[in-house]
């Protein structure tokens, strides 16, 4: 059998899509990479990428008359690489539900926040805002409403009274973000994980709530 086509979708750093390629080399998820896309040609994370040889594809939204346009061209573009898995790894676009509809469950998204709690942008602001006790990251399957589909993993750690912004999401992405999505897609590429009726399945499953770092195989811890 062929191995499951992944594409990884970036707009900044890709801290995310560098620990998703190295996962990739090293066997840990066996798919092949599709491709790599952008929307800014100077995102800092297609240099990695870039250098390793994979294919590198820039769709820059500015140009585009608005929200509809932009997502037709992309869907376009991954309709291309018949991607099975489409990881958004810190993609800053919010995606049109016609886009999401025809990905739907082969989109997963890393969002840096304890999901339900605090979608959207300042996640790390405004956990510490609230007083919060802990903070995380989850990876959940992309459904038309922004940051609320179907979460598949979620880690959580203790905020110190030494946090800031700038250390909690140093923290989150280091301890949580960099293990739980390469863990999500190794199991989305070995069939493990989908979506089904509304709700994500692993090994056959409905997850009563998401997965946990206790839940990381020791590949990915
Ligand atoms: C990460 O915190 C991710 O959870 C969020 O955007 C950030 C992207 O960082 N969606 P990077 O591009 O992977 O370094």
């Amino acid at each position: 059998m062929k191995p499951p086509r992944l594409v990884v979708l970036i707009s900044g750093r890709g801290r995310n899509l560098r620990a998703l390629i190295e996962a990739q080399r090293s066997g840990r998820i066996p798919a092949e990479l599709a491709g790599v896309i952008s929307n800014r040609a100077e995102a800092e994370g297609l240099q990695y990428p870039h250098a390793a040889g994979l294919p590198v594809q820039v769709l820059p939204h500015i140009g585009f008359q608005d929200r509809a346009a932009f997502d037709a061209a992309l869907a376009q573009i991954l309709r291309d690489l018949r991607p099975d898995i489409v990881a958004l790894a810190g993609f800053m676009r919010i995606l049109t539900d016609g886009f999401v509809r025809e990905f739907e469950g082969r989109l997963l998204n890393i969002h840096p926040s304890l999901l339900p709690k605090y979608a959207g942008l300042d996640t790390h602001r405004r956990a510490l805002a609230a007083g919060d006790a802990e903070h995380g990251a989850t990876v959940h399957f992309v459904t038309p409403a922004l940051d609320s589909g179907p979460a598949v993993i979620q880690g959580r750690i203790r905020i110190g009274p030494r946090d800031d912004a700038d250390s909690l999401a140093e923290r989150v992405m280091e301890q949580i973000e960099l293990k739980i999505y390469p863990q999500a897609v190794a199991w989305m590429a070995r069939g493990e994980l989908r979506l089904q009726d509304g709700a994500a399945v692993l090994r056959g499953k409905p997850l009563a709530g998401p997965a946990t770092l206790e839940d990381l195989e020791e590949a990915f811890r």
